[in-house]
C-alpha cells in the first residue's frame, strides 16, 4: 500500500477534484507504475462532462506512460525500471479477438471494468471507500496498479509525453490511416478535426505516402499546426456553412473528391460531410467518437450507387504490443513527428483548465508532467 495522487471524478457529469489516495500493491499479473506523462484527451472530456454515462469515483485518465517500480508476484522482477507506454484497452489474450490478432475488439478486456484484474478496484479513499481507475489505467494519478498486458516497453531516447501520445492519440489516428483504411501510396485524403487525433490522421497520412492531404479545422492555428505535419491542402470549416465546405474539401481533392475522409470529431454535422465529400469509390473513416444515443444521416442512393464506404476505426486498429514501439521508432526516425502536437505541459492540479481549453478548441494536446 502506497499514498498516490490522483485526479478524481465523483461520477460522468462532475468536476474534477485532486485527491490524496490509497494504491494497493500489484497482484499476480498485475504491474505498479509511476506515471511520468499523461495526456489530455477529448474522450476525458466526454466523461468529465457526462457525454458518457460512467459510474464513479473514477480516478481519469487513459492516455500516459511511466516507469515499472513493481511487479506483481510471478512477474520477472528485471522488468523494473522499465519506461513503458500504457494501452487503455488491455488485451485479455484469451477471447476469440485476441486470438485473432484483432486485439482493439477486446470485449474481456479488463479495462472494461475500470478495476484490478480481479475485478476489484486498486485504489481508495483515506476512508477505505473504493475509487475506480479509468480503464484500469487512471493515468491521471502519480502511480497506477494497471494489468501487465497494459504495459508496452519503449525503446530509449522516446520522451514521456512522446509515450504518452503513442498510448492513445498517436494510434488512434496513425493507425486509422495506415491500418484501418490501409491508405496507400498516391491516395488523398482529407481530414475533418486537426485535435490530437486528426493531427495523427495527418501524419499519419504522410507516412503512407498520401498524395494530396486536406486539412480541414475551424480554427485556423490547427491548420497551421496540420501544414507543419504534411498537410499540403487545408480547409477552413465555417460550421454555418456545412455545404461549402464539402465544396471546398472537393475542390481541393481533385478528381471528384477524396479517396479517403477520415472524420475525427464525432459531431453529426461533420461525420455526413465525410460521407458527402466522397467521389465514386470513396470511403469514410469515423474515428470521433459521438455522445451516447447520438444519430448521423446520408443519402443512401448516391451511396449505394456508386459504390462509397463507411467505416468504424476504433483506435487505429491497434495491436499494442506490436505497433507502440514501431510508432516509437518512426518518431525516433524523425519520421512521425509526436513532440509537434504538443502545445501545453502542465501539472496534475491544472487538468480543470485544460479541460476549459479543449472545450474551446483552443488545445492541440495538453501533457501533464509528473
Ligand atoms: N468543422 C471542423 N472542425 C471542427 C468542427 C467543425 N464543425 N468542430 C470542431 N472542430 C475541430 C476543433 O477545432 C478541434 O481542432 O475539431 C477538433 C477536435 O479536437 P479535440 O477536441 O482536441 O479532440 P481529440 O482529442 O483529437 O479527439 C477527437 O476522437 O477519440 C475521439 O473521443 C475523441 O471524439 C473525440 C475525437
Ligand atoms: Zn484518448
Amino acid at each position: 500500500m502506497r499514498e498516490i495522487t490522483g485526479a478524481v471524478i465523483e461520477g460522468s457529469g462532475s468536476p474534477v477534484v485532486i485527491e490524496e489516495l490509497l494504491l494497493a500493491d500489484p497482484g499476480p499479473g498485475e504491474v505498479l507504475v509511476r506515471m511520468t506523462s499523461a495526456g489530455v484527451c477529448h474522450s476525458d472530456l466526454h466523461v468529465r462532462d457526462g457525454h458518457w454515462e460512467r459510474q464513479g469515483p473514477v480516478v481519469m485518465g487513459h492516455e500516459g506512460a511511466g516507469i515499472i517500480e513493481e511487479v506483481g508476484p510471478g512477474l520477472d522482477p528485471s522488468a523494473i525500471g522499465r519506461p513503458v507506454a500504457l494501452t487503455w484497452l488491455a488485451p485479455c489474450l484469451r477471447c476469440r479477438d485476441c486470438q485473432r490478432g484483432r486485439q482493439w475488439l477486446c470485449q474481456s478486456s479488463p479495462a472494461l471494468r475500470h478495476a484490478g484484474l480481479d475485478g476489484t478496484p486498486r485504489v481508495a479513499r483515506a476512508d477505505g471507500q473504493p475509487v475506480l481507475s479509468y480503464l484500469s489505467i487512471g493515468t491521471m494519478s502519480t502511480a497506477q496498479v494497471v494489468p501487465a498486458t497494459a504495459v508496452v516497453p519503449m525503446p530509449d531516447g522516446v520522451p514521456p509525453e512522446v509515450a504518452a501520445l503513442i498510448g492513445c492519440g498517436v494510434s488512434t489516428g496513425v493507425g486509422a490511416v495506415v491500418k484501418t483504411a490501409q491508405v496507400a501510396a498516391g491516395d488523398t485524403v482529407a481530414i475533418i478535426g486537426l485535435g490530437g487525433v486528426g493531427l495523427s490522421c495527418v501524419m499519419g497520412a504522410l507516412l503512407a505516402g498520401a498524395r494530396r492531404i486536406i486539412a480541414v479545422d475551424i480554427s485556423r492555428a490547427k491548420i497551421d499546426l496540420a501544414g507543419t505535419l504534411g498537410a499540403t491542402h487545408w480547409v477552413h470549416a465555417d460550421p454555418a456553412n456545412p455545404a461549402a465546405t464539402v465544396e471546398a474539401i472537393k475542390t481541393a481533392a481533385g478528381d471528384g473528391g477524396p479517396d479517403f475522409v477520415f472524420e475525427a470529431i464525432g459531431n453529426p454535422v461533420t461525420i455526413a460531410q465525410s460521407v458527402a465529400a466522397l467521389p465514386p469509390g470513396g470511403t469514410a473513416v469515423l474515428v470521433g467518437l459521438t455522445r451516447f444515443g447520438q444519430l448521423a444521416q446520408f443519402e443512401p442512393f448516391p451511396f449505394v450507387d456508386g459504390g462509397r464506404r463507411i467505416i468504424g476505426s476504433n483506435y487505429g486498429s491497434a495491436v499494442a504490443a506490436v505497433d507502440f514501439p514501431k510508432y516509437a521508432e518512426f518518431y525516433l526516425a524523425g519520421r512521425l513527428p509526436i513532440d509537434k502536437l504538443i502545445d501545453r505541459r502542465l501539472a496534475l492540479a491544472e487538468v480543470e483548465d485544460a479541460f476549459d481549453r479543449l472545450r474551446s478548441g483552443s488545445a492541440a494536446r495538453q501533457m501533464i508532467m509528473f
